[in-house]
Order: C-alpha cells, then sequence, then structure tokens
C-alpha cells in the first residue's frame, strides 16, 4: 500500500487479522458487501456477524473520511447505546492493489435475525400494540442517539434493525455513508425505495428528517404487516405515497430537483386508520407528523419520543431499557477524542433516554 498520512494512522492502530474468526455460514449479501456469521476462534462461544466491505484506498492512501467514519463508529460503541449494535472488532483482510481496494472486517455482536425477518416469523393476528410501540421506541432512541452524534442513518429499513430473541431493536448498517456511497458506483444492485422520504426520491437537500420517514414507514408496517408505501421506480414510489397522503400543494415542493410538481397526478389525502386499521388515535397521530412531505415540518426523534402516543399509555420505556439491555449499565461517558472534544453528546448517554430531553435543532446532514 502507498505510504501516505491515512497509511500511518492504519499502522498506528493496526487492525487484527480476520483469520481470528472462523465463518461458519453467510447470513445476508447486502447492497454492499457480504454479512457472515463466525466465531471467535480465542473465544469459540462467541459468536459474531462479520462484514466484508471493500474500502478504496488512492495514492494518498485510504480516504481520511473512511478512517475517520470507522473512528467514530468505533467511538460511538463506546456507549453501549441498548438500541445499537456493537462493534466489537475491526480486521483486515486482502488488500487489491489492482483494484486499489482494501478489505476489512467489521465484527458485531451476532444478533438472532432482522426486523423484516422477525415480522414475517410472527404468527396471525401480527405483533401486538404494546410489542409495536415498544419496538418504535427503541428504533426512535436509537435513531436520536444517532442523530445527536450527527449521524444520518439514510436506510432505515426492516432488513437494518436487529432484533434479539429477547426482543431488543438495535439499529444496524449506519456510518459508513461516503465509503458506501463508492461502493454503490461499484454494483448495480437496486436498494428498496420503500422506506424513502419524498425528498430523497426527488434528490433535494437532506439531512436527519429523512430517517423519521423511514420510522413513519416502518411504524406502519408494524401495524400492516406490509410495506405502507412499495414503489417500483421513484416517480412511482412518491405517487404511492401522493395516493395516501394526497399530493402536496405547488409551493411545498422542493426547487431544483429532477422530477416536477405537473408530472405527478392529483390525489386528494385519505385517512391514515383506512389502511392501518389496528392504531390507536395516539398512533395516528405520531404517524401523520413523521409522514409529513416538508421535512423541517416533520418530527424530531427526540419530540417523537415524548409524543403521547408513548407518554399517556402508562408505557415505561426508559426503565425497562436500562434494567433489560444493558445489563452493566455506565452512565460515564468515553474518553474523549484526540482533537479533545467528545464525539458524542452527553445527552446521548442511556440517561437522557430517562427524561427523555433532547433538542434536535442542532444536527446536520452527514452526506
Ligand atoms: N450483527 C448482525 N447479526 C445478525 N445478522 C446481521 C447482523 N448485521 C447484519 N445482519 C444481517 O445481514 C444483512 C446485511 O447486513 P447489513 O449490515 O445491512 O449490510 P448491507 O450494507 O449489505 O445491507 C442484514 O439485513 C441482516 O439480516
Ligand atoms: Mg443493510
Amino acid at each position: 500500500m502507498p505510504h501516505s498520512s491515512s497509511e500511518a494512522e492504519l499502522t498506528e492502530a493496526p487492525f487484527r487479522n480476520h483469520d481470528n474468526y472462523e465463518e461458519l455460514s453467510t447470513i445476508g449479501v447486502g447492497s454492499y458487501g457480504t454479512v457472515f456469521k463466525a466465531r471467535d476462534r480465542s473465544n469459540p462461544n462467541n459468536i459474531v456477524a462479520l462484514k466484508k466491505v471493500r474500502v478504496p484506498f488512492t495514492e494518498d492512501g485510504v480516504p481520511f473520511s473512511t478512517l475517520r467514519e470507522i473512528a467514530l463508529l468505533k467511538q460511538l460503541d463506546q456507549y453501549e447505546h441498548p438500541n445499537i449494535v456493537r462493534l466489537l472488532d475491526i480486521c483486515h483482510g486482502q488488500t487489491f492493489e489492482r483494484e486499489q481496494q482494501l478489505v476489512l472486517y467489521l465484527v458485531f455482536e451476532h444478533v438472532d435475525q432482522d426486523l423484516s425477518t422477525y415480522i414475517e416469523r410472527c404468527p396471525p393476528p401480527g405483533l401486538g400494540s404494546e410489542r409495536i410501540k415498544d419496538i418504535m421506541f427503541q428504533l426512535l432512541s436509537g435513531v436520536d442517539f444517532l442523530h445527536s452524534n450527527r449521524i444520518v442513518h439514510r436506510d432505515l429499513k426492516p432488513q437494518n434493525l436487529l432484533v434479539t430473541n429477547g426482543g431488543n431493536v438495535k439499529l444496524a448498517d449506519f456510518g459508513l455513508a461516503k465509503t458506501y456511497d463508492f461502493q454503490m458506483k461499484l454494483t448495480s444492485v437496486v436498494v428498496t425505495l420503500w422506506y424513502r422520504s419524498p425528498e430523497v426520491l426527488l434528490v433535494s437537500n437532506y439531512a436527519t428528517k429523512v430517517d423519521l420517514w423511514s420510522c413513519g414507514c416502518i411504524m406502519a408496517e408494524l401495524f400492516r404487516r406490509s410495506p405502507l408505501f412499495a414503489g417500483q421506480s421513484e416517480g412511482d414510489q412518491l405517487d404511492k405515497i401522493f395516493r395516501v397522503l394526497g399530493k402536496p400543494p405547488e409551493d411545498d415542493w422542493p426547487e431544483n430537483v429532477t422530477l416536477s410538481w405537473n408530472s405527478f397526478r392529483n390525489h386528494p389525502p385519505t385517512q391514515l386508520p383506512d389502511h392501518i386499521p389496528e392504531i390507536c388515535n395516539d398512533g395516528v397521530d405520531l404517524l401523520e407528523k413523521m409522514l409529513l412531505f416538508k421535512p423541517d415540518d416533520r418530527i424530531s426523534a427526540a419530540e417523537s419520543l415524548n409524543h403521547p402516543y408513548f407518554t399517556s399509555s402508562g408505557y415505561a420505556p426508559a426503565l425497562q431499557l436500562l434494567a433489560s439491555h444493558s445489563p452493566n449499565p455506565s452512565l460515564t461517558p468515553p474518553s474523549q477524542t484526540s482533537q479533545g472534544s467528545p464525539a458524542v453528546s452527553p445527552r446521548s448517554t442511556p440517561a437522557s433516554l430517562v427524561s427523555g430531553v433532547s433538542d434536535d435543532s442542532g444536527h446536520s446532514a452527514e452526506k
């Protein structure tokens, strides 16, 4: 590999070799790489998920953005947030000089299934309303944690949410936005559109609120056990959205976007309970706020956690989360980064889940 300051960073904190793990089976072949179930050779009882990612390098070494993203993932992990999948280790694999690629293995705790399998496995009549509330609270807690660390997930969907057999929900597949953008150019795999917000579909400016749209789509799917908006192309996806929520007024349409307002048929808004029969009134209100067309008007993760859907029904998530998901909860923030600034804001510790107080205003997009 060529010499550079980025390379120096890699050798300063050398990655272990992935031979430390014995691959047992393939869990998933996603859009960007392969995930294996594996056993830690130094501790055979330890079953992990190995995610193989190809990282580009140039003559300047591995791009700083990639190293930064990986460092941030590791930094975040120190908080042991109950709704974020644990990143246990990072290992190096082969280097492909000709393709200018380096294989890295991200070693995650192994979680029993993803939410899509969990929904499929659930016998009729489906998930109960309290179970759905609990899943949503955990999802939004994880999203709030990412957003308060300036990470936009951008691809929240049932396949990227892991669920333990005990019902603990953990966000996965985030944080490598720049690496992934590179990967995306290399693969022709179609990325599902079903959870994408209008501003992503229209390629407008976007930030944290894209994740709240996806949370809304996931909430609807938990009740319905089928996607709310299952489009086949960007235009069709938007049409499916407008058929349910109504076509927005022209004034609300973002400027300088690929698809024009005129190219969509008019649809009046319909009632969400017509599409989601089991949902309660507070649930409808929260869902409507997550599925607002204009991102600025859309509810934030922090605000969602304080919505009456959770607060007015005697649901007690924080204690449950702290007691059952964090066997040894440490409220002490991890040490500071080399720049001297904390990578994670203190309010994102589990303690803030108890108070539920947070301000979403300072978040910025991390594309
Ligand atoms: N830690 C894990 N434990 C168990 N299964 C996992 C884990 N991480 C990912 N998976 C499974 O592998 C699939 C692909 O992983 P993901 O990280 O989403 O990669 P991709 O970027 O390819 O989508 C997921 O949809 C999930 O089913
Ligand atoms: Mg994925």
